[in-house]
């Protein structure tokens, strides 16, 4: 299962790893998202896109599932062991997760919410965060029966956006629309960009690398993934 599958790149992805002979189920709370996903990705016979969440998914507790990925969700849930604890719940016996989390706001996005949003605006954004530090999300692993194999800290994540239209939309769709590109003024706009400018005065691409992230890596499979291009958001 890929849980939070967003629009299902990454679900792609592990329907291949999995070869012909095995199954994804991709599972998103949003019905934009799981709708998007279903059209861009229609024709791949093993993988299928379930609306959901960690607390309701299909096979919730069945003992079913060989692996559960999960990418970039885990800061956006608040009952962190209830998440571990479902999971747990619904794996056979010897199944795995691969999870991949932030523990801390990249600077970039704190920063935009920030400087670009109104300052209720931004406070209600940075409240939907859910941020949590890695030993206590170990913890919340161990505590729901996990053995920890891998667990560990790495510089990634690399954000490039062609032009500041792309990151507005951007920061619109992270936030499931909380952050509302029209209340962003050209003042706004034009401090925030002053820190990205080149010395050519020239601000041609916001490229906005150095985000801590932390992964769970536990199998040989989803080391071959890391060979995945680093993200580009266009
Ligand atoms: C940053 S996106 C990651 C999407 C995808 N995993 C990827 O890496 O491309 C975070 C996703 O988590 C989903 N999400 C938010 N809360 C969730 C929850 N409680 N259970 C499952 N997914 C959730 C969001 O709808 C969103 O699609």
């Amino acid at each position: 299962m890929d849980l939070g599958c967003g629009t299902g790149e990454l679900s792609v992805y592990l329907a291949e790893l999995v070869g012909p002979e095995g199954k994804v189920i991709a599972v998103d709370p949003d019905k934009g998202r799981i709708q998007l996903a279903r059209q861009s990705h229609s024709g791949i016979k093993n993988l299928s896109f379930e609306e959901g969440s960690a607390a309701n998914f299909p096979g919730i507790g069945s003992k079913s599932y060989d692996i559960i990925f999960c990418n970039l969700v885990l800061h956006w849930i608040s009952d962190k062991e209830q998440v571990f604890k479902s999971m747990f719940d619904s794996l056979k016996v010897g199944g795995r997760i691969a999870i991949q989390y932030g523990d801390d706001p990249p600077p970039f996005l704190f920063k935009a919410f920030k400087e670009l949003s109104p300052p209720e605006n931004a406070e209600r954004i940075f409240q939907m965060f859910q941020y949590e530090w890695k030993a206590k999300n170990d913890q919340s692993c161990s505590l729901a029966g996990f053995e920890i194999v891998s667990s560990y800290e790495t510089l990634g994540g690399q954000f490039v956006f062609e032009n500041t239209e792309e990151l507005l939309k951007w920061l619109w769709s992270t936030t499931l629309g909380v952050f509302d590109p029209s209340l962003v003024t050209k003042e706004r706009l034009q401090r925030y960009l002053a820190s990205y400018t080149n010395e050519d005065g020239k601000t041609a691409c916001l490229d906005l690398r150095g985000v801590r992230r932390i992964y769970y890596l536990p199998t040989a499979g989803y080391q071959k993934a890391k060979k995945r291009p680093p993200f580009l958001y266009k």
